[in-house]
């Protein structure tokens, strides 16, 4: 094993296979007939009803066969993806003491952080977490869930961070906000028929740094998951490494980086909201031996208060709920305070 602390080390059965299948059939969905029109769906909205619908059919199929897509032309500017992007490559490239000042810890949970672990295994990555306002609240005690302001910690040798980050976070709240909208309509759905869950949100931003590994075949920059929140839109650079659980025959497909796109992929929310139309698809990242890899995930959360349960439009006599109602905010902070360790949806199921 070399000098890899045994920490990373992955079980066998769950080690990167070397040979890897593309995921070629991931959807590509371009949102250009949408991007310059922020009320699509409204019925002030002349404009044309035959694009939105077929927007509509991909993304609904997608989701259910995927759980996973692309989308392109979706109106989040470049430049300030691409203005992130520098800046975080030169804060992960800091010294470690520099990095762990503005590192995370029971009271914040913004910030640098080098010691996540999924399924009691560590993955091989730093990340830094940040919300799009100041203060914004995140649940993080599930003994005590009274709102409390938090406030984001940036590095003083970065100055343009904090506005870089924020002004990213904001763009890719917008393109949240018509995905939303998609998906509802994809459910049979009115457009603004989620948007009562997201009117004070506890999403954030997270950037991935996932250094070059001389052992990539033992470790995972992040073990095997499904996101627990609504929806997850991650950009990602030209390294690759993103891996999804292929529903048809539980396969690990890559899915081809396309920088300037955004990988979008359905939550557990989602998949309770929709009472298992849709389902929160596993995935996971291989790193590899000579080159670092940079993600930056959006993590659309609704507001901490919010019940989640399967919507009562998803529930008929063939179609029985299959889940019990849990808080958001309860939920999220006991997985945090576990590590991400013992909670899964799963566990509500009824
Ligand atoms: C994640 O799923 O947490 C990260 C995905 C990625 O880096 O591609
Ligand atoms: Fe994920």
């Amino acid at each position: 094993m070399g000098e890899i602390d045994p920490a990373f080390i992955q079980p066998i059965e769950h080690r990167p296979k070397p040979i890897i299948t593309e995921a070629e059939g991931i959807p590509i969905i371009d949102l250009s007939s949408i991007t310059s029109n922020d009320h699509f769906c409204n019925k002030t909205d002349h404009g044309n009803i035959n694009d939105t619908a077929n927007l509509v059919a991909q993304i609904g199929n997608a989701c259910e066969k995927w759980g996973f897509f692309q989308v392109i032309n979706h109106g989040v500017p470049l430049e300030k993806l691409e203005k992130i992007e520098l800046t975080a490559r030169k804060f992960f490239a800091l010294p470690q003491e520099e990095k762990r000042k503005v590192g995370r810890d029971e009271a914040n949970p913004m910030g640098y952080n080098d010691s996540e672990h999924t399924r009691n295994v560590k993955d091989w990555k730093q990340v830094f977490d940040f919300t799009a306002k100041d203060p914004s609240f995140i649940p993080v005690d599930p003994d005590d869930l009274q709102p409390k302001e938090l406030i984001n910690c940036w590095p003083q040798s970065l100055p343009e961070f904090r506005e870089e980050g924020q002004e990213y976070a904001r763009e890719v709240e917008k393109l949240a906000f018509k995905l939303l909208k998609l998906i509802a309509l994809s459910l049979g759905l009115t457009a603004d028929r989620l948007n009562c869950y997201f009117k004070e949100h506890a999403s954030f931003v997270r950037l991935n740094y996932y250094p070059s590994c001389p052992s990539p075949q033992l470790v995972l920059g992040v073990t095997r998951h499904k996101d627990a929140g609504a929806l997850t839109i991650l950009a990602q650079d030209d390294v690759g490494g993103l891996q999804v659980r292929r529903k048809s025959d539980g396969e690990w497909v890559s899915v081809t980086p396309n920088p300037g796109a955004f990988t979008v992929n359905v939550g557990d929310i989602i998949q309770v909201w929709s009472n298992e139309k849709y389902e929160s698809v596993e995935h996971r990242v291989m790193v590899n031996s000579d080159k670092e890899r940079l993600s930056i995930p959006f993590f659309f959360y609704p507001a901490h208060y919010v019940m989640v349960k399967p919507l009562e439009e998803m529930i008929d006599d063939q179609n029985p709920p299959k889940y019990t109602e849990y808080n958001w905010g309860l939920y999220f902070a006991t997985k945090r305070k576990s590590n991400f360790k013992k909670l899964h949806v799963e566990n509500l199921q009824i």
